[in-house]
């Protein structure tokens, strides 16, 4: 069973505290970015069970919330998560062409992991940067106006400092 260091348990409590009780399901969203950052990055059963426990909830609960949102991951990750928006307006601007592309670069297909463990491709919905479009979100940032040439070279600087 995984369990939070006590920093992180501490800073918890302090989440489930600020909502009223019967209202502690609240503290679900920011309780399971730090689960998914404390826990290898992403959210397995026995660690959506633990923070069932945690918050005093329902394992199913948490089970609704984790694979709702895209930014939860259910399975292991490779070390960089692409993703890229795969709504409307992108679309129109070559996003389709961009995981083409994208897949063909790396050599796998979307949902999977490169064999280095280095890189996960998945297709999002709209992350709110039309205006830049197409999109991608690598961590917590965006690449914006993506092109082939600006993947390219971001692939191959990522490649290279890991060698
Ligand atoms: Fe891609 Fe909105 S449609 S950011």
């Amino acid at each position: 069973m995984p369990k939070f260091s006590d920093a992180s348990l501490a800073k918890v409590k302090e989440i489930i505290a600020r909502y009223p009780e019967g209202r502690h399901k609240s503290a679900l969203l920011p309780v399971l970015h730090m689960a998914q950052a404390e826990f290898g990055g992403w959210l397995s059963t026995e660690t959506m069970d633990y923070v069932a426990s945690v918050i005093g909830i329902q394992p199913i609960e948490v089970y609704e919330v984790a694979s709702f949102y895209t930014m939860f991951e259910l399975q292991p990750t490779g070390q960089y998560v692409l993703q890229v928006c795969h709504t409307g307006p992108c679309c129109l601007v070559g996003a389709d062409k961009i995981i083409a592309h994208l897949e063909s670069k790396l050599g796998i297909k979307v949902g999977d992991t490169t064999s280095d463990g280095l890189f996960t491709l998945k297709t999002v919905e709209c992350l709110a940067s039309c205006g830049t479009a197409p999109v991608m979100q690598l961590g917590r940032r965006y690449v914006e106006n993506l092109t082939e040439a600006k993947l390219d070279e971001m692939i191959e600087s990522i490649r290279g400092n890991k060698s």
